[in-house]
């Protein structure tokens, strides 16, 4: 798979289906796991609690998994520079002075603030939740460095309402750009 692979066409990007496996893998792990820690943390509601551990862990690999195969790939590569290039911020503050003219930035995998936006939050969510891993693995005894108890916990608890601004930023663009008929679904369909 090649970095030209990430192309637009019209209107419809075509994602590698490694790229798309990737993608479902982490809404579907990600989301679980940040409801759940909204309703515990703000709703006090713990009944799916006892999942938090379990699919934090599976989160994990999957999380490793992506980093691992983003930086083998040349699409993968591709990805990680139009998120963390510094070159490509007047891209980002370009697509902002877009914005407050009214006008809608693009979207897919080209420098700017939405993928500036989907780099960050891709990096939040590696930080909390390996930080909740370390925090887990040092309560249970395998790690000993206590102070990674306090700062997983506290990394959690402050990440999480972060999190779910970044998780609203992202799912609603992609609703508003599919409502203006830009369809962005292909990065869901396997097959
Ligand atoms: C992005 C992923 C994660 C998010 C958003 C998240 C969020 C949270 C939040 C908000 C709490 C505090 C709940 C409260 O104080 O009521 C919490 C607690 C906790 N989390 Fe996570 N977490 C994540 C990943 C993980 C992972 C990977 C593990 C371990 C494998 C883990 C283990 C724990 C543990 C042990 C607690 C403490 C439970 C307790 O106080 O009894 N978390 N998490």
């Amino acid at each position: 798979m090649t970095a030209s692979r990430i192309v637009e066409k019209s209107q419809t990007i075509s994602y590698p289906r490694g790229a798309r496996v990737l993608h479902l893998g982490l809404v579907l792990l990600f989301s679980f796991e940040l409801l759940n820690s909204i309703l515990a943390l703000w709703f006090q509601h713990f009944s799916l609690f006892q999942w938090h551990i379990l699919v934090g862990i599976v989160l994990s690999f999957w999380l490793t998994l992506s980093w691992i195969v983003y930086g083998s790939t040349s699409w993968g590569r591709q990805l990680l520079y139009v998120w963390y290039w510094p070159g490509n911020i007047p891209a980002i503050f370009s697509d902002v002075g877009r914005l407050l003219r009214g006008q809608l930035p693009g979207h897919g995998p080209q420098p700017g603030l939405s993928s500036w936006w989907q780099g960050m939050f891709f990096l939040l969510v590696s930080w909390v939740n390996y930080a909740g891993l370390a925090a887990w693995l040092t309560m249970q005894g395998y790690l000993g460095i206590p102070d990674l108890t306090h700062i997983g916990l506290s990394s959690m608890r402050l990440g999480t309402p972060i999190l779910l601004y970044f998780w609203l930023g992202h799912v609603g663009m992609a609703l508003y750009h599919a409502a203006r008929r830009q369809p962005l679904w292909s990065i869901f369909a396997l097959w």
